[in-house]
């Protein structure tokens, strides 16, 4: 079989594996010259951006033979990509457009979960002018989030008293947002700790994968910037440590509840990955925001995990065919290793070099960097390399991806090397003991 993979990250690098893996050829759509994706593609097509390029990415489908399409990063979903695939015969894993909606609009996602009864949202209003903002906020006790209506790389969010320091900060961020033409949300801030709960969707049956934390701050400790992540772990009973069973359950419940909402809205079924990204509160599970796609890293934990053939998976997901899906019972910790000053300022002269001996105790997934002629591997300003290792627990699997990382060398690199440690992890348990 001939399978399409769409995008360059260390996301789409472990798909492809996964994939050719079980004997599938790949065919990439790449916007940089992902090492891992070059050395694992029959053929290629480079694109310096998505947009506009959605025909030559369906005539390169056609004329491949393409049996299915996978889809990694939310942009091709955003701009329509799936639409044009499936319009000319093509399957994809990834949503239509209007369904892709639950993650390029934070308040289509809200107004769907209202209009539907889920009631695990914090109390929000849309915003598409400045009239009425700073009375919320002040409703809202100074204790808010603010939000751009749409795509931003998961660098959109602003929360008081992190980012925004007061009330004034807080309006002219929403300005700020305003002038670029965009519209935002402010929503109550929700104190707890997150994680991900992301499933198979085929348009009606959801097959669930085990959660995992990602650490969206840029340095140890959960300080600094947002940024698209800088690792993530699951755990060998595929709850987290500060999870309850019942907190599972409810995340599960809310993936199955959206993903009926979904069909109910647009008469069509979502297939793809449904991705919750949830806050555990002194009140239960709370929606924070759901992406349309793999979270990455988190992808990396639950592809290592994934006990059936991926591929499968995939065909069962576009044929509507979706049954048991298996996870292997093991731990898994992933790092990001990323130019000094990712998030904010990232540095220009960073270089990546990988000694193939990390493989003993880690596997290496490429993120955004580029092949370049003679061999060597040039970054950019956003994520460099994921490395992850598996164990029986959690401390296992750090301590052998602290391992791997041993070879991975180059200059003006970044690791936080707190995600999956024994304190960090205690913290958030104490924490959570102390809101509930
Ligand atoms: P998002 O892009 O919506 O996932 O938000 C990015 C990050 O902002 C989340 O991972 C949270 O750390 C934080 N965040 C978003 N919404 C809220 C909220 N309502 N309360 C507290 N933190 C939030
Ligand atoms: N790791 C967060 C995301 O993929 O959006």
């Amino acid at each position: 079989m001939n399978f399409l993979v769409i995008g360059s990250g260390a996301r789409e690098h472990i798909m492809a594996r996964r994939l050719s893996d079980v004997g599938v050829k790949i065919f990439s759509i790449l916007t940089n010259r992902n090492p891992g994706l070059l050395n694992l593609s029959e053929e290629y097509l480079f694109l310096r951006s998505y947009h506009n390029n959605i025909r030559i990415t369906v005539d390169f489908a056609l004329s491949k033979g393409i049996d299915c399409a996978v889809i990694g990063p939310e942009d091709p979903l955003a701009l329509g990509y799936s639409d044009a695939l499936m319009k000319k015969g093509i399957p994809v894993v990834g949503p239509i457009r209007q369904l892709a909606q639950i993650e390029t609009s934070k308040g289509f996602t809200r107004d769907l979960l209202t209009k539907n009864n889920i009631n695990v949202s914090p109390k929000y209003q849309r915003f598409d002018r400045i009239d009425g903002a700073e009375d919320f906020i002040s409703l809202l006790s100074d204790e808010y989030v603010v939000k751009y209506d749409g795509l931003m790389g998961g660098k959109g969010v602003r929360v008081s008293g992190e980012h925004l320091r007061n009330k004034k900060e807080g309006i002219q961020y929403c300005n700020e947002l305003l002038s670029k033409g965009g519209s935002f949300i402010i929503e109550e801030k929700l104190l707890g700790e997150e994680f991900s709960l992301m499933s198979f969707c085929d348009g009606n049956n959801v097959r669930h994968m085990p959660a995992v934390q990602d650490h969206k701050r840029a340095y140890e400790g959960d300080e600094g910037p947002n940024t698209g992540g800088m690792g993530s772990y699951t755990n060998s009973n595929h709850s987290l440590p500060f999870l309850t069973d019942e907190d599972v359950r409810e995340a599960r419940d809310i993936n199955e509840q959206v993903s009926r909402s979904l069909k109910d809205e647009f008469g069509e079924g979502y297939r793809g990955i449904l991705y919750g990204g949830f806050m555990v509160t002194g009140n239960g599970v709370k929606l924070i925001e759901y992406n349309a796609r793999f979270g990455d890293p988190e992808a990396i934990n639950l592809l290592t995990l994934l006990d059936n053939d991926f591929a499968s998976v995939c065909m069962d997901i576009v044929g509507g065919t979706l049954e048991e899906v298996n996870f292997r019972k093991e731990a898994s910790v992933c790092k990001y290793i990323v130019p000094l000053g990712y998030g904010s300022d990232p540095s220009k002269e960073a270089t990546l070099i990988v000694d193939d001996k990390h493989k003993d105790y880690s596997d290496l997934y490429y993120a955004a960097v580029n092949l370049e002629e003679g061999g060597s591997i040039s970054t950019t300003s956003s994520r460099a390399a994921a490395i992850i290792s598996t164990g029986e627990d959690i401390e296992e699997a750090e301590k052998r991806c602290e391992l791997g990382l041993k070879y991975i060398s180059g200059n003006d690199l970044f690791v936080r090397h707190d995600i999956g440690k024994a304190n960090l992890i205690e913290k958030r348990v104490r924490n959570m003991e102390s809101i509930r």
